[in-house]
């Protein structure tokens, strides 16, 4: 529409020529937007309160004739409505393809960690046991878990009729080889080849013939501990034993001892600790027997000592809370990695 005036820049024509103008372009430039930046860029071009094309068409609304400013205004916001609703359909495909998207790879996240290994509750146990003994002064001997009779039972003051030898309790490999029952025959091993005075710890698996239950398992972990030296009393081996007892739970815990009986100790007693949840028997103690000493050679008069013994299972039990000790042996990845870190 030509302007008879020649006033082109006042012309309604040229302001409609410029809307469709605008749509054609704004529909070209609408199939290139890739991500929701684009969009917000063209919506702001075309129809944003500062810069935008179309904007601009109705803030010189004005400066038209007033004859051209219905036409020009329809047209503005016909123009307007579909850009508004070209600029939300476009909006919602983009949502759409970012909900389907695969993230990209951030390289600067931190990496997924491996699930490290932990050590067994029965080593970690193991590990505190024998520290508080090696602090002091105590040395680590191992010894065989295939055994003689003779260091399993006889040497170590068992005669042959104690129950101790009932073939229920010990898995026989042959008369005289056996599935060592316990850690003392390595008290003896020690003894034979080393003079007085002598202060060992012997962590060790060992065997008995038991059925599974929450506090029996067929093979376990004991430690054993010897001290052999001049003047040595049961005072040294309580002490000795109620320092291990609170190192291990806590200063508060209290001990007691109970008469008990084992053939190579003399007296014999056992060990019960209380940490605030009653008393728990923790292990097996005594005198060495001076039947003992005899038969390895030691001169029971010049030299004494004290021996104990106490299952390992059960004190990691106690320690972390285990009720069934039978858990520590079913190697469960979920159990054992509670106690990683
Ligand atoms: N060997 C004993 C047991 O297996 C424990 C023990 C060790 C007792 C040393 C006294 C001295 O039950």
């Amino acid at each position: 529409m030509d302007d008879e005036t020649g006033q082109a820049h006042v012309d309604g024509g040229d302001s409609l020529a410029k809307i469709e103008g605008l749509r054609t372009d704004f529909a070209d430039e609408a199939g290139e937007v890739r991500n929701l930046a684009e969009l917000e860029e063209l919506r702001s071009r075309y129809v944003g309160r500062k810069r935008g094309q179309l904007t601009a068409i109705f803030d010189s609304m004005g400066t038209l004739p007033p004859e051209a400013r219905g036409p020009v205004g329809r047209a503005a916001n016909h123009a307007r409505q579909e850009i508004t609703r070209q600029l939300g359909e476009i909006k919602a495909s983009l949502n759409k393809d970012i909900r389907n998207e695969v993230p990209p790879l951030d390289v600067t996240l931190p990496g997924r960690s491996k699930k490290a290994g932990s050590l067994h509750p029965i080593t970690l146990a193991l590990q505190e046991i024998v520290g508080v003994f090696t602090r002091m002064g105590y040395t680590v001997v191992g010894g065989p878990e295939v055994e003689h009779d003779y260091y399993n039972f006889e040497a170590l003051n068992i005669p042959r009729d104690h129950p101790a030898r009932d073939s229920q309790d010990t898995l026989y490999l042959d008369n005289n080889w056996l599935l060592r029952t316990h850690t003392s025959p390595v008290q003896i091993r020690t003894m034979e080849g080393q003079e007085p005075p002598l202060a060992i710890i012997v962590p060790g698996r060992v065997y008995r013939r038991d059925t599974p239950d929450a506090t029996h398992t067929p093979s376990f972990v004991q430690c054993e501990g010897l001290l052999v030296d001049r003047d040595i009393t049961m005072a040294d081996l309580r002490g000795t034993l109620d320092h291990f007892v609170k190192a291990l739970f806590g200063p508060q815990t209290q001990t007691r001892l109970r008469p008990g009986y084992f053939p190579f100790t003399e007296p014999s007693a056992e060990m019960d600790a209380n940490a605030g949840n009653g008393w728990i028997e923790m292990l097996g103690c005594g005198m060495v027997h001076p039947a003992v000493f005899e038969k390895i050679g030691y001169d029971p008069d010049e030299w004494q000592g004290f021996a104990f013994g106490m299952g390992v299972d059960r004190i990691a039990a106690m320690r972390y809370g285990i009720s069934d000790i039978r858990t520590l042996y079913e190697n469960d990845a979920r159990f054992l990695r509670q106690f990683a870190g």
